[in-house]
C-alpha cells in the first residue's frame, strides 16, 4: 500500500515470495532484454519463512541519486543495468500517469530510496534474485500507484532477473518465452492458483548457504555457447514438458508432476555438465538427496516425492500434505541425522501463496 507518511516522503512496503522452477529457465536469447531461450514453470513458495521485504520511498528532499540498500548494505545501483532498467520502466509508467493528470504529485521526478531485506541466504541458489526483484518492482509500482496487472509488471521484473517475473504471482506460474524481438510477449502468467492444489508442499534443504561458484547469468551463457545438449533441451524437450506439466497440474496428478520435475532438474544439470568448461552445481549431499527420494518412492511403491535443484547444491523436495510423514519425516530422519556437509537449517515451506504484497 502506498502512503504519504509526511508531506514530503511517499512510501510503500511490500513482501515477495521465492519461486522454485519445476521446468527450469536456463539460457538467454537476448541478454539486454533478458529474454529466455525456453519457457519455464514454477511453484511460488509460502512467504512465511522465505521472503524479501522491501520499502520504496521517494522525496524531493532526498539526495539526487536513487539508492538501494540490501540486507543493511548499500548497493552500487548506478552500475547495475538491471536495476536501472526496472526503475526507468517504472518511472516512465508513473510519468505517463502524471502527464495525463496534472493533479498527481510528480513522484517520477523524485529520487528513490529502496531498502530490501531477505530472511534467507542471498545468492545461494535459493532464488533470492527472484524474490528481490519482484519485491522491488511491486514496491515501486505500489509507491507510484501503477494500474498495471502482475502480468504486465512481469515484463519489468524479468529485466531485473528472469526468474523474478514468476514471483509476482502466487500458485503455479509459467513464464512464456514469447516470440517478439522486443520481448513484449515474454511474460509470466498464473497457470493455476495455489488454491487449485493446496496440498502441495515444498521442503527446502539448505546444503550450503554460501554464494554459488558460478552465478546463473554467467553459467547459462556458458551453456548456451558451448553445450551440444542445450539446443535439444530448449527446442524439443522443454516445450513437450511444459504441456505435460501443465496437464499434470490441471489434473493434480502428483506422480506425473513429480517425474517431469525430477527429469527436468536432471536435464538442466546435464546441460551444465555438458558445458565447456563443465559447471557443477550439485554436490555429494545433493546426490544423496536424489538417491533418497528415489529410494522413498521405490519403497512406497508410488511416487510421493520429487526433487529439484537450481544453480546451487540446495534441494527442494515437493510432496503432498498426506505424505508429509513419509517424505519430510524420512528425509529429516536420514539426511538431518547426519549433518556432515549440511549447513542447515531445514526450511519446510508450503507452496501456497496467493500473491505478493501482503505485508
Ligand atoms: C536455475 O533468474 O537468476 O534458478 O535472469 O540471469 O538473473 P538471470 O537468471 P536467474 O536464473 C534462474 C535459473 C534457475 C532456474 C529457474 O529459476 O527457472
Amino acid at each position: 500500500m502506498a502512503s504519504a507518511s509526511s508531506q514530503s516522503v511517499h512510501r510503500a512496503t511490500t513482501t515477495a515470495p521465492v519461486n522454485i522452477a519445476v521446468i527450469k529457465y536456463w539460457g538467454k536469447r537476448d541478454t539486454t532484454l533478458n529474454l529466455p531461450t525456453n519457457s519455464s514453470l514454477s511453484v511460488t513458495l509460502s512467504q512465511r519463512s522465505l521472503r524479501t521485504l522491501t520499502t520504496a520511498s521517494c522525496s524531493a528532499n532526498y539526495p539526487a541519486e536513487d539508492t538501494l540498500n540490501l540486507n543493511g548494505k548499500p548497493q552500487e545501483i548506478q552500475s547495475s543495468k538491471r536495476t536501472l532498467a526496472c526503475l526507468s520502466n517504472l518511472r516512465a509508467l508513473r510519468k505517463s500517469l502524471e502527464d495525463a493528470d496534472a493533479s498527481l504529485p510528480k513522484l517520477s521526478a523524485m529520487p528513490l530510496r529502496i531498502v530490501s531485506e531477505n530472511n534467507f541466504p542471498t545468492a545461494a541458489g535459493l532464488a533470492s534474485s527472484a524474490a528481490g526483484f519482484a519485491a522491488l518492482v511491486r514496491a515501486v509500482a505500489d509507491l507510484y500507484s501503477l494500474p498495471q496487472s502482475p502480468k504486465e509488471l512481469s515484463r519489468i521484473a524479468r529485466q531485473g532477473s528472469g526468474s523474478a517475473c514468476r514471483s509476482l504471482m502466487g500458485g503455479y506460474v509459467a513464464w512464456r518465452t514469447g516470440e517478439l524481438a522486443d520481448g513484449s510477449d515474454s511474460l509470466a502468467e498464473e497457470v493455476a492458483p495455489a488454491a487449485h492444489w493446496p496440498e502441495m508442499r515444498a521442503l527446502v534443504l539448505v546444503v550450503s548457504a554460501e554464494k554459488k561458484d558460478v552465478p546463473s547469468t554467467e553459467g547459462m551463457q556458458t551453456t548456451v555457447n558451448t553445450s551440444e545438449l542445450f539446443a535439444h533441451r530448449a527446442k524439443t524437450v522443454v516445450p513437450e514438458r511444459m504441456n505435460a506439466i501443465e496437464a499434470a497440474i490441471r489434473d493434480r496428478d502428483f506422480p506425473k508432476f513429480a517425474e517431469i520435475t525430477m527429469r527436468d532438474s536432471n536435464t538442466f544439470h546435464a546441460t551444465c555438465l555438458d558445458s565447456w568448461p563443465p559447471i557443477f552445481y550439485m554436490n555429494d549431499v545433493s546426490r544423496a538427496a536424489v538417491r533418497l527420494v528415489h529410494d522413498i518412492n521405490q519403497a512406497v511403491g508410488r511416487t510421493v516425492a520429487a526433487y529439484t535443484f537450481d544453480a546451487g547444491p540446495n534441494a527442494v523436495i515437493y510432496y503432498e500434505e498426506k505424505d508429509e510423514e513419509l517424505v519430510a519425516g524420512t528425509v529429516k530422519a536420514i539426511l538431518g541425522a547426519d549433518t556432515t556437509g549440511w549447513e542447515g537449517p531445514f526450511y519446510e515451506k508450503l507452496a501456497n501463496v496467493s500473491a505478493p504484497g501482503v505485508s
